[in-house]
Formats: structure tokens, sequence, C-alpha cells
């Protein structure tokens, strides 16, 4: 009797190792993952130290340049990351400047400075460590952004 159970729960394992790895490479047919639009136009940056901390910090999110690593192309990862990067780029892209990406300009800065941006998860684990500024980046980047939203018509927009 204990036997027969032996043999029956074995291949019962096996049989749900087998559906798992299956359903694992189906997912892999789901093409969802992230891709990168043509770049249409950039803000009109007050230096390219401001350019540099926002390609570091919030590029892979808020740009057309984003750079997943390897592993974070493969399924089911790469379908919550790529929704995380579609949300960023509705809510601001640095690459479709003029062409509506200029969006929740009006939070940039306080984003910044009280480090909501960017996002925890990303910076989490050290995963994404370069991405994550010090006190005197967030500064920098800050008072950047400032003066490249005021020469690139944006951060009058209220948020929202
Ligand atoms: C890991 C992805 C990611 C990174 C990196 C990132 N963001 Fe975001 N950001 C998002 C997402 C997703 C949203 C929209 C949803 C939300 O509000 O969380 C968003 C929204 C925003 C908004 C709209 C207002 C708001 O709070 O919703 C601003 C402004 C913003 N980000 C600025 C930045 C800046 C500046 C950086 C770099 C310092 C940055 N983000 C880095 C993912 C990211």
């Amino acid at each position: 009797m204990g036997k027969v159970m032996d043999v029956v729960s074995r291949r019962w394992w096996l049989t749900a190792l087998i559906a798992a790895v299956v359903v694992f490479l189906l997912m892999q047919l789901v093409p969802i993952r992230v891709s990168n639009p043509p770049v249409t136009g950039e803000p009109n940056w007050d230096s390219p130290q401001t350019r540099a901390l926002a390609v570091k910090a919030c590029f892979d999110c808020h740009s057309n340049e984003s750079k997943p690593y390897a592993w974070e192309k493969i399924a089911p990862l790469s379908w919550w990351i790529s929704g995380h990067v579609s949300d960023g780029r509705a809510a601001l892209n640095f690459s479709e400047w003029n062409t509506g990406g200029k969006g929740e300009t009006g939070d940039i800065i306080e984003t910044v400075k009280n480090a909501s941006m960017p996002p925890g998860y990303y910076t989490w684990l050290g995963l994404h460590s370069g991405a994550k500024l010090t006190p005197a980046e967030q500064q920098q980047l800050a008072d950047g952004l400032k003066l490249t939203l005021a020469q690139s018509g944006g951060g009058s927009s209220g948020g929202g």
C-alpha cells in the first residue's frame, strides 16, 4: 500500500514539474517586455551633469532609452517591469519632451527631493544601486531640473 502511494505521488510530482516548466516556456511566447521607441526630443538640459543624473536615476522608466538587465526580459518578470515602464513613460518621458512626454512635471522636483523617485522597489537590494542618489546628488538633480524646466517649458502644469 505504502509503495503504491509512493509511486503515485512521485508520478504526481513529476507531472506537476513538467507542467510548471511547460507553463514557464509558454509564458516566454507572450512578448510583453520593455521596448524602446525612437527618441523624438529631449528637454533643453541646463547642463550635461543634470542629464547624467537623470539618466542614471530616471531613464529606465521615464525615457525611450530603458536598459533592462537580461534577466528582466524573462516572463513573467518582464510583464511586471514593462508595466512599470509604460506607467512611468505615461507620467513623464524625457525622450518625447515636446510630443506629450512633458506630462506631470509639476511634481518632478518634489519627487526628487522627497526621494519618492526613483521608487524603492527599483533600488531595492542594490539591484540598481547606481540609481540611488545621495542627498548631494538629489539636491543637484532637483536644482538642475528646475533650471531645465524653466528653459524647456515645464513645471507649470500643476501636476496631477
Ligand atoms: C523603476 C521605474 C522608475 C524610475 C527609475 C523612476 N520612476 Fe518616476 N514613475 C514611475 C512610475 C511607474 C510612475 C507612475 C506611477 C506612480 O506614480 O507611481 C512614475 C511617476 C513619476 C512622476 C509623476 C508624479 C508621480 O509621483 O506620480 C514623476 C514627476 C516622476 N515619476 C519622476 C521621476 C524622476 C525625476 C525619476 C528619477 C530621479 C524617476 N521618476 C525615476 C517609475 C519610475
